[in-house]
């Protein structure tokens, strides 16, 4: 016979019950022989005692009775597995996707994510693997059952136009992000991206399930990031975690998007760069994503593909956050399209516009917002480079932009770089 959990659970109420019951029988069957009007004032109290006993044991057998009801109503019919996974709904079971090559440090990041993920069944862990790197796989595997392993099948070099051979690496990322996002698609209907040197924060979780409604609710929104990539430790607010912000960059490094916009993509996925073939007018279509003020995940991959063309000037600086924000239990209804317009575009334009020697002479009066305005794909730039900030800018969207502003922190105080009050599009020249 299978011992199910219910079926112990069954077992162990009618073992309470009858025990309770026979009780409650032998209590009654003493009572009627004692002479209450005779007996001494201890017996009395005696007597008291024991009626009470008995009628707190009826109400016990009462309860016990209700519960058992419950247990036998909760027990599931017919031939349906007891277990979890069927009763959970797919649309609820968000896995992180675990984008793998050759580094055996993955187990920085995999230890990270199972530490941190409140449940297995919600966030399933898969790594798929490119490159067959045969240590990258052991190390993987060593994870069991708590991670599913799956390996890109077509490890065969790319036909690449000459003038791209060193771009190869490049080709092999695109194709196997082709492959793991159509296998994760087949079955789910969001997913979180991550990368194998990417090391994730405490409530990186509770990040993406509170922003998983928005994300599913509002067709302008087409990702959810956990990256700032102006998110140095001195250009964020160390008292902002719980701050969200809408941004026209895509920016990667953890992310989740839903099966709808994998259908939409995949036809055209690219043969490489997928990263900035995403930050193209055309793919992007004027939809933003959701970022933190502070990081919720850390880039610890110095070696990569783009051989750390950023990592030592920005990336190994990106602060990872801290503490644990609930934001499941926040309102995060500011983050609405319309209402973030409204509000965040009005609280830019009306911060006194100031100068980059103000900023740095830390001549400012008052507490902030501040506005830094440029004009020009020169003068944001000259402005991003002595604040600390990326200056490169793609498809003509700057790092964290929104509606060409980009919000950073600077000596304590809250700065804004904005285009002219009126902004109406980005110019993709500016490249
Ligand atoms: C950079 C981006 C990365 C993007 C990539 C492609 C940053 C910090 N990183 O890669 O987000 O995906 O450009 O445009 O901006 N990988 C394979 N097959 C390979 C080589 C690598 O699947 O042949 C995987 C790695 O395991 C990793 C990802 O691709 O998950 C990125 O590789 P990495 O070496 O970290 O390159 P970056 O320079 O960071
Ligand atoms: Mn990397």
């Amino acid at each position: 016979m299978r011992c199910t959990r219910g079926s112990v659970m069954v077992c162990c109420a009618l073992l309470f019950i009858t025990w309770n019951a026979l009780l409650v029988l032998l209590l009654r069957v003493k009572i009627p022989e004692q002479d209450v009007n005779q007996g001494s004032p201890e017996d009395e109290d005696a007597l008291g005692h024991v009626m009470r006993v008995a009628e707190m044991l009826e109400a016990e057998l009462e309860l016990q009775n209700k519960i058992l009801a419950q247990i036998r109503s909760m027990r599931p019919r017919g031939k349906k597995k007891a277990s979890l996974a069927p009763s959970t709904p797919l649309d609820f079971v968000v896995p992180v996707l675990v984008m793998a090559c050759n580094r055996v440090t993955v187990r920085r990041c995999l230890d990270k994510l199972l530490l941190h993920r409140p449940s297995a069944e919600r966030f399933p862990v898969i790594v798929s693997q490119d490159c067959g790197h045969a240590d990258t796989a052991e190390v993987i595997r060593s994870y069991g059952s708590d991670v599913t392993y799956m390996a890109q099948p077509d490890l065969a070099d790319i036909n690449v136009p000459p003038a791209h051979k060193k771009f190869q690496g490049y080709y092999k990322i695109a194709r196997h992000y082709r492959w793991a996002l159509k296998q994760v698609f087949s079955k789910y209907s969001a997913v979180i991206v991550v990368e194998d040197d990417l090391e994730v924060a405490p409530d990186f979780f509770e990040y993406f399930s509170a922003t998983l409604p928005l994300l599913r609710s509002d067709p302008s929104l087409w990702c959810v990031s956990a990256w700032n990539d102006n998110g140095r430790d001195g250009s964020v607010d160390p008292a902002g975690s719980a701050l969200l912000y809408r941004t026209d960059f895509f920016p990667g490094l953890g992310w989740m998007l839903l099966r709808e916009l994998w259908e939409e993509l995949e036809p055209r996925w690219p043969a490489a760069f997928w990263d900035d073939w995403m930050r193209q007018p055309e793919q992007r279509r004027d939809r933003q994503c959701l970022r933190p003020e502070i990081s919720r995940t850390l880039t610890f991959g110095r070696q990569g593909v783009s051989l750390g063309q950023f990592f030592d000037k920005y990336l190994r600086y990106i602060k990872l956050n801290s503490d644990f924000v609930p934001f499941t239990r926040l309102d995060l209804t500011y983050l609405k399209r319309d209402v973030y317009e409204k509000s965040f575009t009005e609280q830019v334009y009306a911060a006194p516009v100031v100068t980059l020697e103000d900023v740095q002479r830390g001549s400012l009066q008052g507490g902030g917002p501040f506005r830094l305005q440029y004009s020009s794909m020169a003068s944001f730039q000259l402005l991003a480079k002595n604040l600390g900030i990326m200056d490169d800018l793609k498809s003509g969207v700057p790092r964290t932009g929104y509606k060409g502003v980009v919000p950073l922190f600077f000596r304590g105080r809250r700065i804004y770089i904005a285009p002219p009050p009126g902004w109406t599009h980005y110019d993709p020249t500016w490249n």
